[in-house]
């Protein structure tokens, strides 16, 4: 199938090369020229696990090209995904969806035959019954599909995400629509995928309370850890007994600084709003308690590292391991260990930041913090090393805490992830402190 994919971010970027990968033959379009330029000569213009190969792959094989220009897309293809971004407002009351609406607006008279658009981008509900009148006003002739397929992949396997779906979802309204995903998804669908048909309002709430659930067990798995630091208990254990339930399950249940990235905190608070907006009272009060566990992480982190320090942190130099919102991924979007690290260097504290990938995109969004270009740089003279995001290269690789142990004033690893092997950072000395839980002493060990 000939295939366009209408923003090329986070999500489309990955996206096309799927889509290529998939076998059908695909043009991005991408407004950045810069962005542009670098995907069309293979290059990952960010940092997304495995998917600089597979843009490499297809660029070259030559089923995948990138252009500015929506009207050779809308030439070439039969099938448009749109992905661009649907970031919050500025007043934090709902989404931005202009980018998704002059997309679509700017497509609509372009198409000289039957097409389908299909939105991957998350939108408040009632956003494509806007589109479809879009749709139905511009459309030079009839066979103008418009469907919605909400997208649940994870950064950092969003490759692995694209190409293996644990489920595709589509909020459609005719058979003819139907058609063209079934066609669009074959290779997928035949291994089995589920396909959810459904209406386009349903898809939209499908995909605000999958990320709105995800959000709650994270915020309910650290306010439980919360309870165990008064009470001496141990949240990982906790996490691990109740998880065993399946009602309940491990998933999204590990204790840490919070959820962050481009999508969860934007989606859940611009739901958040909408259902305030619809008077669903209780929606509403449930969802903001989730905002406000998620808010209150930075400034627990922040007290678990003053009590392993001993006191307050003023003039102390911390080397905080991980700028990305999370291991696997360069984006640093409303990443949780910037908001740590801002909050460090408000007390006074010298956190230095090293990340295995997202040190350019972290310089970028905050020049005022000081970056180390490795590990070790980092570790050197700290009073404490802070692990904020859970690379594998930090959490289990056994080199590490022995490298450290030789450069840092203090052996005391404050992992605010609880992400960490403690025992090879015990083995080599170290004091292991984690959120909800004792620290961990080498003696102990
Ligand atoms: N990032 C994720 O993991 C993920 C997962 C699921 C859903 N989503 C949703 O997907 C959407 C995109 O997210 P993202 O993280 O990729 O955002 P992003 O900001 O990384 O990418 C959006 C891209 O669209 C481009 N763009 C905007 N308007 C355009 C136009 N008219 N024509 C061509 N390009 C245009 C921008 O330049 C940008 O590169 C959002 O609605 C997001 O909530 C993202």
């Amino acid at each position: 199938m000939r295939v366009s994919v209408i923003g090329c971010g986070h999500l489309g970027a990955p996206h096309s090369a799927a889509m290529a990968e998939l076998g059908h033959e695909v043009i991005g379009v991408e407004l950045d020229p810069d962005k542009c330029r670098a995907l069309g000569d293979g290059i990952a213009p960010f940092y997304e696990a495995g998917f600089e190969d597979l843009l490499a792959r297809h660029t070259s094989s030559g089923r995948l090209r990138f252009t500015t220009d929506l009207a050779e897309a809308a030439d070439f293809a039969d099938l448009h995904f749109v992905t661009v971004g649907t970031p919050l407002r500025e007043d934090g009351r709902g989404y931005d969806v202009s980018q998704v609406i002059g997309a679509v607006r700017s497509l609509v008279p372009l198409l000289r035959g039957p097409a389908t658009i299909v939105g991957k981008s998350t939108v408040p509900v009632g956003t494509v019954a806007r589109l479809q009148e879009i749709v139905d006003a511009g459309a030079r002739g009839s066979g103008v599909e418009l469907i919605w397929n909400p997208e649940f992949l994870r950064e950092g396997h969003a490759v692995q995400d694209s190409l293996f779906p644990d489920r595709i979802v589509v909020g459609l309204t005719s058979p003819r629509a139907r058609e063209m995903v079934e066609e669009v998804y074959a290779p997928i669908l035949a291994r089995g995928v589920g396909l959810i048909v459904t209406d386009p309002p349903t898809a939209e709430v499908i995909k605000s309370a999958a990320n709105s659930f995800l959000t709650t067990k994270i915020s309910f798995i650290n306010a439980i850890a919360e309870v165990c630091e008064f009470v001496g208990a141990d949240v990982n254990m906790v996490a691990h007994a109740i998880g065993i339930d399946t009602r309940i399950g491990h998933g999204g249940m590990r204790p840490g600084i919070g959820y962050g990235g481009g999508c969860l905190p934007k989606d859940v608070a611009a739901f958040t709003h909408r259902v305030g907006e619809l008077g669903a009272r209780h929606a509403h009060e449930l969802l903001s308690a989730v905002e406000s566990v998620n808010a209150g992480r930075p400034l627990a982190a922040v007290e678990l590292i003053e009590k392993a320090n001993g006191g307050p942190i003023s003039g102390r130099v911390i080397a905080l391991l991980g700028a990305s919102f999370k291991a696997g991924t360069s984006d640093v979007r409303d990443s949780p260990a910037l908001r740590l690290a801002g909050q460090l260097a408000e007390r006074g504290a010298v956190p230095v930041i090293y990340d295995p990938e997202a040190l350019a995109a972290a310089r970028t969004l905050y020049p005022e913090l000081a970056y180390a270009d490795t590990a070790e740089r980092a570790v050197t003279d700290a009073d404490l090393v802070v692990l904020a995001t859970e690379w594998p290269e930090f959490t289990a690789d056994p080199k590490l805490p022995v490298a450290a142990a030789g450069l840092v004033r203090r052996k005391v690893l404050v992992d605010v992830r609880n992400a960490v092997e403690s025992g090879m950072w015990l083995a080599a000395g170290w004091e292991v402190w984690q959120l909800g839980r004792q620290p961990q002493l080498p003696e102990a060990h």
